[in-house]
């Protein structure tokens, strides 16, 4: 469905869409004197306590930033040790999400991605599209202004195709984005510290709250995920209305 902010839920009921920078691996490894192989390694873990805690704090679906457009910039190694570390992500607990009843999404661009990567998301993806307890969204070659774009230009095949016709709104514009069908961004968190965003979910953060946390993303786990929800019901969410005010509008 797409986004209605004035008919999402108020903060008080928790987030149901937490979506993670999982920052932090590359400072986690260095403090540690170790390579930063070893703190994305850590970072898998981190993920994987991360995804099976969620569904307790009444979370639904969470939307991690995997690998993004500017990632490529990184050295050689450290992209194939991280594009390694989703194959073996995705082999290693592909039964478990399976049979935890997980949909797992790859939001981003395929065109550029490995062969044997690409084949890997289009088989989880399938093996996943009947699961309905949990969404995992994986932004992996994704860039939110990469996103945006995207949905641009499908809005312009579409016209040209006389496919689509009348002025273009929010809601059509949206259903161009990889985010499309899934529910609305709750709230997004980034940890190591740093405070920006980082081209994540640009189009999707318009109401989101934001919550930085000190933690380094190897360190992740329950805990810091609950601290999130914590800070989430503390916060008064409003959409640009007031609280408990009649709307003299309707949205559009
Ligand atoms: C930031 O740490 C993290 C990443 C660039 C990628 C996150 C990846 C993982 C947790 C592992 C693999 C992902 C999947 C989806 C299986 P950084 O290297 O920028 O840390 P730094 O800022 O401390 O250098």
């Amino acid at each position: 469905m797409p986004v209605d902010p004035l008919h999402a839920p108020p903060a008080a009921d928790g987030p149901r869409h937490v979506a993670l920078i999982m920052d932090g691996n590359g400072r986690w490894a260095e403090r540690r004197g170790v390579p930063r192989a070893i703190g994305h390694r850590e970072g898998v873990q981190a993920l994987k306590r991360t995804v099976q805690a969620a569904p307790a704090l009444g979370i639904h679906c969470l939307t991690v930033f995997g690998f993004s457009t500017e990632n490529w910039r990184r050295p050689v190694e450290e992209v194939t040790d991280l594009m390694g570390l989703v194959r073996s992500y995705v082999v290693s607990d592909l039964k478990r999400l399976e049979k935890e009843g997980v949909r797992v999404l790859v939001l981003g661009r395929r065109a550029g991605l490995p062969a044997d990567i690409a084949e890997i998301v289009e088989r989880v993806e399938a093996t996943t599209a009947h699961n309905d307890k949990f969404i995992l969204q994986v932004a992996f070659n994704y860039g939110g202004r990469a996103d945006i774009v995207d949905a641009a230009q499908r809005h312009v095949d579409r016209v040209l195709a006389g496919e689509a016709t009348g002025p273009l709104d929010e809601e059509t514009f949206g259903t161009g984005l990889s985010t499309a069908g899934g529910p609305p961004v709750d709230v997004i968190v980034r940890t190591s510290g740093e405070q920006r965003l980082s081209n994540f979910l640009l189009w999707e953060a318009a109401y989101a709250e934001l919550v930085y946390q000190n933690v380094l993303w190897p360190d992740y786990g329950p805990d810091a995920l609950a601290d999130v929800v914590d800070q989430y019901r503390n916060r008064d969410r409003r959409f640009g209305g007031r609280a408990a005010a009649t709307p003299a509008l309707a949205a559009g």
